[in-house]
């Protein structure tokens, strides 16, 4: 049975019966999707905001995917914060939410047979986090299938699984839209994230430098790659307590480093420990002369269609 929350709220569908039922009242119009595994924040909410100016429905997805989690990583104490995340899907106008359990998910336990990243999915992030993108393509293609959307939202803030997504549905023929939203942050530069409620006030201060250094890279956007990588390096290393796992510019496509006659637009990323928390932010840039930072640094959100 479906059920409906006393304020209005959006159906919230718990098993593949009830996003069955709920999915097929949703007939007058495109449906969008905004995945996310919980503890959610203005930059969920944002992508919720920007699937709501452009289609019809947006349904959302709530399910922290045991298979993009390392047996060492934070599973067990990634925040569940469900009756909030429902309070903002219904200020939002959400009109469904799915939130399943693993085993409404992987019936059979961890499915067999997966969807490969490929070599995109073993550098940067993939280096740290074997099986990572793995998984979460296959929780994503698994989503695409049991919502049947036409248009998935995704954040700037996760770049390399972005561009895996956008990967994906090209090469497998998916037939959905993929749309990405630019990186929500604090007033203080921070990328929000759902990890971020790990960090003390003292970690706070230190994570401040990955936000920092992407922007001071991005001041060297016209003199070239290493004047960008070098303006980056120089606010890290000035922050010991960041432990930085990788700072790279990258082709945003191939995820290679750029070479020092590059010109165009490039992905300045950095993944570093702060405390007991790893951090990413990334910041596109435009390699060259007149070049910079490809993000204003906001929080009003624009759609840029696949
Ligand atoms: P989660 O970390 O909850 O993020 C859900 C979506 O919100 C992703 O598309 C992510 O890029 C986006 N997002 C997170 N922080 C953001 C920010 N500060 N600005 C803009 N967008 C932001 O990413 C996942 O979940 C999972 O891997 C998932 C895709 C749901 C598959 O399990």
């Amino acid at each position: 049975m479906t059920q409906t929350t006393p304020a209005a709220g959006p159906v919230v569908a718990r098993t593949r019966d009830e996003l069955r039922a709920a999915r097929k009242q949703l007939t007058d119009g495109d449906v969008a999707v905004v995945m996310t595994m919980g503890a959610l924040h203005d930059g969920h909410a944002t992508l919720i905001r920007t699937a709501r100016q452009a289609a019809r429905h947006v349904v959302v997805t709530i399910f922290l995917n045991p298979l993009q989690f390392g047996p060492k990583e934070d599973l067990s104490r990634y925040p569940r914060t469900f009756d909030s995340d429902l309070e903002i899907c219904t200020r939002e106008g959400v009109d469904l939410v799915f939130a399943p359990t693993p085993d409404v998910i992987y019936p059979d336990g961890d499915p067999g047979v997966r969807i490969s990243a490929g070599p995109l999915g073993t550098v940067l992030e993939g280096q740290s986090r074997p099986g990572h993108f793995d998984g979460m393509l296959t929780v994503v293609g698994k989503l695409m299938q049991l919502t049947r959307c036409d248009s998935a939202y995704f954040g700037q803030k996760d770049a390399q699984q972005l561009l895996l997504i956008r990967r994906m549905v090209r090469d497998l023929d998916f037939p959905v839209t993929v749309v990405s939203v630019p990186t929500v942050r604090e007033e203080d530069g921070l990328a929000m994230s759902s990890r971020n409620t790990y960090l003390t006030e003292s970690d706070h201060e230190v994570a401040l430098c990955l936000s920092r250094a992407l922007r001071a890279g991005a001041e060297h956007a016209s003199e070239g790659p290493s004047a960008i990588r070098r303006g980056a390096r120089a606010v890290l290393v000035r922050e010991p307590l960041a432990l930085v796992d990788y700072l790279v510019l990258v082709h945003p496509d191939t995820l290679e480093d750029v070479p020092e006659w590059y010109r165009g637009e490039a992905l300045l990323a950095v993944a570093a420990r702060v405390g007991t928390t790893r951090l990413i932010d990334n910041l596109p840039v435009l390699v060259g002369p007149g070049g910079g930072a490809l993000e204003v640094f906001s929080s009003v959100p624009t759609a840029e269609p696949a």
